[in-house]
């Protein structure tokens, strides 16, 4: 890097899984800081970007034109790259830290801070690289809303719609056949995808790990629904639900189960297999997988994923460091990583989402 004199210097990275939005951050951050008259870094691949050479490049406004409406990130996005715990160069699933070398290149690119923009993985790495004494700033990005101390994270809403349309088809062809369409879709250890997205798509049953499910309940909705006239039924089931009596269902690839980092999936087929052989009536199963991390992000995604980068900004012009920004009702606000780190925002069973769908009929299945 060129010297620079008293200019500041960030650097910015899209950590762990993508999530839509993920691009309207990086225009707010980049546009926000350089109207500043600030230079900006952009790191390739989350915090594997720190290791090897030429990861690290300058981003100016023009690299940002036209990015806001497009998913996925300009930077790449990776989850294997944790320097507290980075896989060996042998290859032989040992890892080892290698935080030193990243704290060491932040300090040699003289950054006045990093921002981090990642899930609760990456998070954590920002508030354990912040302990350590580097500059960080998170911005809170999956589409599985499971931050601790922010109302949304961006990319939730998108990931929501998708659902929902995909229900709103899955509708119309479940009625012509009077099938129950069980739709499994993602959200790890938390049920908001499945609340919002199964909700907004009119689901009959909606199945959250938060709320363990009995399947004689299950059946009494969908056999309840036949008698008073309704043939068919939906479904929808988080990846990380289980029956009371049973634990959550993975599928096990080569390269997770070498890894040590387990997938979930594989419930859809579990239920609606069940509820066929009870109920009697036939089912189907639709999983929709990364579908929901892809595509355009929606007006609140972008508007959020905006609201949040020049957030970052304005955190780091006030010198308030080793925070996250957070949304708190409609305020843009900032929390201590570690607060933020300490634990998983889950669906309250009780609360006032799930109270007023299941005040509408929704099983859950309890
Ligand atoms: O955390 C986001 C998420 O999409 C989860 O909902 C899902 O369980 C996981 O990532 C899938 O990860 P991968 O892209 O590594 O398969």
């Amino acid at each position: 890097m060129p010297p620079r004199g008293a200019i500041p210097r960030i650097a910015l990275l899209t950590g762990g899984g993508d999530a839509p939005g993920l691009n309207a951050v990086i225009r707010a951050v980049v546009r926000g800081a350089v109207n500043r008259g600030w230079e900006v870094l952009g790191v390739q691949d989350g915090f594997e970007g720190f290791f090897g050479r030429d990861r690290i490049r300058p981003l100016h406004s023009d690299d940002v034109r036209g990015i806001l409406q497009t998913g996925g990130t300009i930077l790449g996005c990776s989850n294997r790259g944790n320097p507290f715990d980075f896989p060996t160069a042998a290859g032989d699933g040992r890892r080892e830290d290698r935080s030193a070398e990243v704290i060491e290149k932040v300090r040699r690119l003289d950054l006045d801070a990093l921002v981090v923009i990642g899930g609760d993985g990456s998070l954590r790495i920002a508030h354990s690289l912040g302990q350590r004494g580097v500059p960080v700033i998170g911005v809170p990005k999956t589409i599985d809303n499971d931050v601790l101390g922010t109302d949304f994270t961006f990319g939730f809403n998108t990931a929501c719609q998708t659902v929902m349309e995909a229900i709103d088809r899955l509708h119309t062809t479940a009625a012509s056949h009077q099938r129950v369409m069980v739709t499994e879709v993602m959200g790890r250890d938390a049920g908001w995808i499945a609340l919002y997205g199964g909700a907004s798509g009119g689901g009959d049953v909606i199945l959250i790990p938060e709320i363990p499910f009995d399947y004689d309940s299950i059946c009494r909705k969908i056999v309840e629904r036949e008698a008073a006239g309704a043939r068919f039924s939906l479904v929808i089931v988080a990846e990380g639900a289980h029956a009371r009596s049973g634990a959550k269902t993975f599928q096990e690839s080569a390269s997770t189960a070498a890894a040590g980092a387990p997938r979930l999936g594989g419930i859809g087929a579990v239920v609606a297999r069940e509820v066929e052989t009870r109920s009697g009536i036939e089912c189907r199963v639709t999983v929709l997988g990364h579908v929901q991390r892809g595509g355009s992000p929606t007006t609140f995604d972008r508007m959020l994923a905006t609201r949040f980068g020049v957030g970052a900004v304005e955190s780091i012009e006030r010198g308030e460091l080793g925070r996250m920004v957070a949304i708190r009702g409609s305020e843009i606000t900032s929390i201590p990583l570690g607060e933020a780190t300490k634990g998983l925002k889950t669906v309250d069973p009780e609360g006032s989402e799930v109270r007023a769908v299941e005040a509408t009929g929704v099983s859950f299945g309890r």
